[in-house]
This record gives structure tokens, C-alpha cells and sequence, in this order.
């Protein structure tokens, strides 16, 4: 068992403090933020995340997992240091070390005994080498060992993927620390989850170059599903098919509204930039991003189109604001561009979405939210899906013909059912699937 402090209680700072104390470690979360800590202690998660309310809870009746704003004792006292604060985009492009580089001083000052000092944020590479430094520059000469361990945590499913990782990568100059590392992973060690030992760098590269694999993968897929739009292919079958070759495999073959979140949209960008700034050519990734930027206004074209080029005064029910579904985050998702184009071009926006409403009508648009999307589709001139919830696969579609003023569909996310539509005299369009066979 090891004392781990967690620094930072956004989602991969609460799932890492909550798999690790699952693990059966005594974990303590900490943020600046006071309230959001007393939140924590009176049990509410800030986030909305599949399971991650019972694994809290379960832990913290353990007393394996506590919350506190007491940054510098909680260094203080643990053996390990996680670091899972966020690191946002900053205006020129590159991330936003500000936060990372706070925590390196904070724990500089407060480094009493010899610790592993680990990031689980995203950093860009090189970023270890510099927390190093803040470090040593800060403390007294005493000695740690630093640590990458970065995160494959999908929102929605990031419970799952820290207690069933696909992989574990550990990047460290030192031994030693490899070793206290793969303890605190002990159980999936005994699993035979592949633990992957390099240096710091090539960890920080590794998650930049998985998750730019992934973005690049889903603008090309969209790119290719817009290209079924004109050639009479469907890239349903298109997929289907190119996944069942193991090299290629069937995951992120899911074309849609372009790929949105808090990591794809700003880690594809970092690792442009990061080209740019070493003079090195990243083609592929500058593609990516052009196409997936191009993917939402293409939705607001497909709109337009359907509706005969007329938007102006025609009311619009968007169904999802989320960035995908299982989450209430609508960073960089479809509906932040689109919804603000359509307004634009005075449509009147009537929409729902299971969870992210409240976050979105942070953005003080002027739209109309509705609670079911049953009204919000009522009296509608059209609807725009732009989130796959389950509730919305399963929306009946003759009920959903009764409810719309006109049966116009634009179904981003391709999740229903093309003939049904066609037979009920819908007029309609998706990403890649117009074929009725
Ligand atoms: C992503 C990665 O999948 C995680 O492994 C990584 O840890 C995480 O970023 C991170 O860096 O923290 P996440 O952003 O939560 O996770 O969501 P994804 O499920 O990867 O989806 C990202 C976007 O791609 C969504 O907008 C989704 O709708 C879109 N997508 C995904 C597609 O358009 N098509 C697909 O086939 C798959």
C-alpha cells in the first residue's frame, strides 16, 4: 500500500485517485479549488461520469480515498505525487503550462522526504524535463525521481478504461521508479496488462501520437463518408468492411459532425505546433485538423441544403450538445460551431440533450431548452442530431413525423435507421449514407 496524493480533481484527476484507491492505496485528492473539495466531501462529483460516483463512495467508506485543500500537507505526507491538473489551450496554439508549472513550485517548496513526482496531464513533450527543474530549483537539494505516466481515459467510459487499460506506460530515467510505479499498478500488473518502461520523453510522445492517430483516423473516415455522399456508396459498409482487417481495425471508423472534446481538437494542434517549432513537417495532422474543421460547416451546408437554402426564421431542433454521449462536456463538440452558424443565419434553435444543458447554456446563447425531445421537436422545421445517446437511437420515428411541422432529418451521428426514414417520406441526410438498397 502507498500514500498517493492527487493534485487536481478534474475528471483525470477524480478517476486516477478513485481507480488507484480501488487498488487498494490510500489516496487523498487536492485542489485549490475549496468548494469543489467540500463538494467532493459531502459527495457530490462536479462531473457527470459513468461509475464514478459508487467507486468514490465505496473508497472513501474505506477510508482509502479522502479530499482536501491542504495542498502542502497532502505533498507533505505522500510517497507518490500525481499531478492531473488541467492544461488548457493557450491563445497562440500551445498549451497552457501555467497550472503544471504552479504545482512544480508548490511542490518544490513542501518536498520533505524522496517522492516519485508523476504527471498524468497531458504536457507537451519536454514538459517533464522542465517540471524537473521547477522542482529542483524550489527544494532543498532533496531528491525525487520524476515520472510520465499519461492517461487513456475516455470520457464517458473512463472508470472502465483506468481499471481495464489497454496499456500502462511508465516514462522515468530512474529504476527505482519504475519499481514503485508498477506497485501502484500491482493488480493490473498481475493481469498481465502490458506495462510499457521508457523514458520520460517518448511517454509524453506517446500519448500525443495515440491520440493524434485517433483524430486522424475519424477525419479520415468523414473524408471518405463525404466522398460516399457523391459516388452513391455507403460508408456504413465502407467501415464495416475496412475494420474487419486486423491492421486496420473497426474502432474510431465512425464518421460524423467532426471530432470535438478536450483532447483530440487541442493535443492534434499541440502536436503541430510542436512541428512547426522543431522545423519537422506534420502533413497529416495539418490535414486533419483543416478537415475536421471543415466537417462542422459542412453540417450547417447539409442543413441548408435540405431546407432549401433558406434557414432564416426556420426553427431547428438540435438533438445532443454534448461532445459525445455518456458526458456532460461540450468542450469543442459539433454544437459549439454549428448552433452559433445556424443562429447566424437567424434560425430559431429549440434543443435537448440528457445531460449538457446546464453547461451549455453557459455560452448564453439565445435558444430555447426543453426537457424531452419529444417537445423540443415539436412544431420543428427540421432536426439536427448531433449527439448518439441512446435515447435517441431509440426515437420512434413515425411519432417523431407526427411531432415535426415538416419531416426534414439530418442525422449527423448516421444512427437512424436510413429505410425507416426513406419509407416514412422523410426528407433527409447523414454523413455517408444516402444508398436505400
Ligand atoms: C480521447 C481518447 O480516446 C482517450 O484515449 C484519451 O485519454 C482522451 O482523449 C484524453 O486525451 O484525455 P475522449 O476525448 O474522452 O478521449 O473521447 P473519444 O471517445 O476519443 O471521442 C473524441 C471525439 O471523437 C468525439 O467527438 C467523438 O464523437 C469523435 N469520434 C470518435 C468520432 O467522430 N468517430 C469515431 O469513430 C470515434
Amino acid at each position: 500500500m502507498k500514500k498517493i496524493t492527487i493534485i487536481g480533481t478534474g475528471y483525470v484527476g477524480l478517476v486516477t485517485g478513485a481507480g488507484i484507491s480501488e487498488f487498494g492505496h490510500e489516496v487523498t485528492c487536492v485542489d485549490i479549488d475549496k468548494n469543489k473539495i467540500k463538494k467532493l466531501n459531502l459527495g457530490e462529483i462536479p462531473i457527470y461520469e459513468p461509475e464514478l460516483k459508487s467507486i468514490v463512495k465505496r473508497n472513501k467508506s474505506k477510508e482509502r480515498l479522502k479530499f482536501s485543500d491542504n495542498i502542502n500537507e497532502a505533498i507533505k505526507e505522500a510517497e507518490i505525487i500525481i499531478i492531473a491538473v488541467g492544461t488548457p489551450q493557450g491563445d497562440n496554439g500551445y498549451s497552457d503550462l501555467t497550472a503544471i508549472e504552479n504545482v512544480a513550485k508548490r511542490i518544490g517548496k513542501n518536498l520533505n522526504n524522496y517522492k516519485i513526482i508523476c504527471t498524468k496531464s497531458t504536457v507537451p513533450v519536454g514538459t517533464g524535463k522542465k517540471i524537473e527543474e521547477i522542482i529542483r530549483l524550489n527544494s532543498k537539494s532533496i531528491k525525487f525521481d520524476y515520472v510520465s505516466n499519461p492517461e487513456f481515459l475516455r470520457e464517458g467510459a473512463a472508470v472502465r478504461d483506468f481499471l481495464i487499460p489497454d496499456r500502462i506506460v511508465i516514462g522515468s530515467h530512474s529504476k527505482k521508479a519504475f519499481k514503485i510505479m508498477e506497485d501502484v499498478y500491482r493488480p493490473l500488473f498481475l493481469n498481465e496488462t502490458p506495462i510499457i518502461n521508457t523514458n520520460v520523453e517518448t511517454a509524453e510522445m506517446i500519448k500525443y501520437a495515440s491520440n493524434a492517430f485517433l483524430a486522424l483516423k475519424i477525419s479520415y473516415i468523414n473524408e471518405i463518408a463525404n466522398l460516399c455522399d457523391s459516388v452513391g456508396a455507403d460508408i456504413h459498409v465502407v467501415s464495416k468492411a475496412m475494420g474487419q482487417d486486423g491492421r486496420i481495425s473497426p474502432k474510431f471508423l465512425h464518421p460524423g459532425p467532426g471530432f470535438g472534446g478536450s483532447c483530440f481538437p487541442k493535443d492534434i494542434l499541440a502536436l503541430a505546433n510542436s512541428g512547426k517549432k522543431n522545423n519537422v513537417k506534420m502533413n497529416t495532422i495539418e490535414a486533419a485538423i483543416k478537415t475536421n474543421n471543415e466537417q462542422k460547416l459542412r453540417m450547417v451546408f447539409k442543413l441548408r441544403s435540405l431546407l432549401n437554402n433558406k434557414l432564416k426564421n426556420k426553427t431547428i431542433a438540435v438533438l445532443g450538445l454534448a461532445f459525445k454521449p455518456q458526458t456532460d462536456d461540450i468542450r469543442d463538440a459539433a454544437s459549439t460551431i454549428i448552433i452559433p452558424k445556424l443562429i447566424k443565419e437567424e434560425a430559431i434553435i429549440n434543443t435537448y440533450d440528457p445531460v449538457a444543458m446546464e453547461n451549455f447554456k453557459s455560452l448564453k446563447l439565445n435558444i430555447n431548452y426543453f426537457n424531452n425531445w419529444e417537445d423540443a421537436v415539436k412544431g420543428a422545421d427540421a432536426l439536427l442530431l448531433l449527439t448518439e445517446w441512446n435515447e435517441f437511437r431509440g426515437i420512434d420515428l413515425s411519432k417523431l413525423k407526427f411531432l415535426l411541422k415538416t419531416p426534414i432529418v439530418l442525422d449527423t451521428k448516421n444512427i437512424l435507421s436510413i429505410h425507416n426514414l426513406h419509407s416514412l417520406g422523410f426528407k433527409f441526410d447523414n454523413v455517408g449514407r444516402k444508398v436505400i438498397n
